[in-house]
């Protein structure tokens, strides 16, 4: 008898943005040339004071265990960070470094949500927190915004979605995949809602370094005394820093709510890498001009990749503020032909694109939004302007 896969194997997909990767990986080792925006990782190299760090913790033994929640040492560097820039007073206990943002945002929700609950998730979302969501048990609600409204989610949508069963309201500014950063009114509007309820709030802020021109991230939990309690914060060094595969990322939330999940790591993974967390203290502790070189090189590309839409048949897009995703609404182009596809929504058109023009994007359906594709423009200016000429002609065909 084959082994029988539990009933939670049938709650999850695998990642669409890592399946449309790993499709335009196949394909470009079939020797195509594919121009690729699908991923949601910063082109640059990790900076050489990290990689210096982390040789060092290496060859000074720093290999071992370490505590299940972090080191003190980037414990503290994360609470300061909070104290000093965001002007909330945070203590280490509160911190809890885990094996990147993803792990983070699952041991948030296996702390406070189970069967049962619900979590309110405004769409377009990033692609894993309805899966995670429905990993711990509860039942995603997912509330759909508009372009008309910036893509923000408005107090009056969020109050009624709340029920009796509603345990938590997942917000994530700067937005993958929209680029959407809310206005600090705007947040402080939802977090005076917030406080009518005894609804908890997840804050994924890991996109916090990267915002554009007027555009400013602000932190949740200090909006309104009394939020930090309620208010699970999450963010890492993976986009800012470009150390997606280091895997560091952390929650600040209340002492209890922390303790519960150093433990829970303590079983699933023991600590996260070692060496990792020595490279991420150099990361938020040491120079921060790559953060800010990067941030310029972002910045350049997100007013080019702006121009170039504006020239694409029957594409438009809400400028994004923050992240390095320009959001495309393609519904023109729904029940046309192109290339040899007939493009229905936004998976036929993400599938037409890759094998017509050789541009891989990915569908907007995977974050709760039909009728529009992501681009990443985590690429140089060369491939992204490789890009618009294909999708151009690949539009007017
Ligand atoms: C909004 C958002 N949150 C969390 C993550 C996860 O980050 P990490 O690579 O640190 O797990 C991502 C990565 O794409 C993201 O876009």
């Amino acid at each position: 008898m084959p082994l029988e896969l539990a009933a939670r194997s049938g709650l999850i997909e695998p990642s669409a943005t890592m399946a449309m990767g790993a499709e335009a990986k196949r394909l470009k080792s079939l020797g195509l040339e594919i121009l690729d925006f699908s991923l949601g990782e910063p082109d640059f190299d990790t900076p050489a004071n990290v990689l210096e760090a982390a040789i060092k913790a290496l060859s000074s033994g720093k290999t071992h265990y370490t505590h299940p929640a972090g080191i003190a040492e980037l414990r503290q560097a994360v609470a300061d960070h909070y104290t000093r820039h965001h002007g909330v007073t945070t203590d280490m206990s509160q911190v809890v470094i885990s094996n990147g943002a993803k792990h983070s945002i699952h041991n948030a929700l296996m702390a406070v949500c189970g069967p049962g609950d619900e979590v309110i998730i405004p769409a377009p979302y990033w692609v894993s927190y309805a899966d995670l969501v429905k990993l711990t048990g509860a039942t995603p609600v997912v509330i759909a915004t508009t372009e008309a409204s910036g893509f923000k989610l408005s107090p009056k949508q969020f109050l009624e979605a709340v029920t009796a069963r509603t345990r938590l309201l997942m917000i994530n500014s700067p937005s993958n995949p929209t680029g959407v950063v809310y206005e600090r009114s705007e947040l402080e509007a939802l977090a005076d809602a917030v406080l009518q309820t005894d609804v908890g709030v997840l804050s994924d802020e890991i996109y916090e370094q990267l915002t554009y021109g007027d555009a400013r991230p602000t932190c949740f939990a200090t909006l309104r005394p009394g939020l930090k309690d309620r208010t699970i914060t999450v963010s890492g060094v993976s986009k800012s820093y470009a150390m997606t595969g280091w895997r560091i990322g952390w929650t600040v939330a209340q002492a209890p709510v922390s303790k519960f999940m150093g433990d829970l790591q303590s079983q699933e993974t023991s600590n996260p890498c070692s060496i990792s967390q020595w490279a991420a203290l150099e990361a938020i502790t040491g120079p921060q001009d790559s953060v800010v070189a990067m941030r310029a090189q972002f910045a350049r590309r997100r007013d080019h990749v702006l121009e170039r839409i504006t020239k694409l048949p029957g594409v438009t897009c809400t400028p994004p503020g923050g992240a390095f995703y320009a959001f495309l609404n393609v519904s023109d182009h729904f029940g046309r032909k192109l290339g040899e596809r007939c493009v229905l929504d936004s998976t036929s058109f993400c599938m037409a694109a890759l094998s017509s023009a050789k541009v891989a994007l990915v569908m907007g359906s995977a974050f709760g939004a039909e009728g529009y594709a992501r681009m990443s423009f985590a690429a140089d200016l060369a491939t992204i302007d490789k890009g618009f000429d294909s999708l151009e002609r690949f539009l007017a065909s």
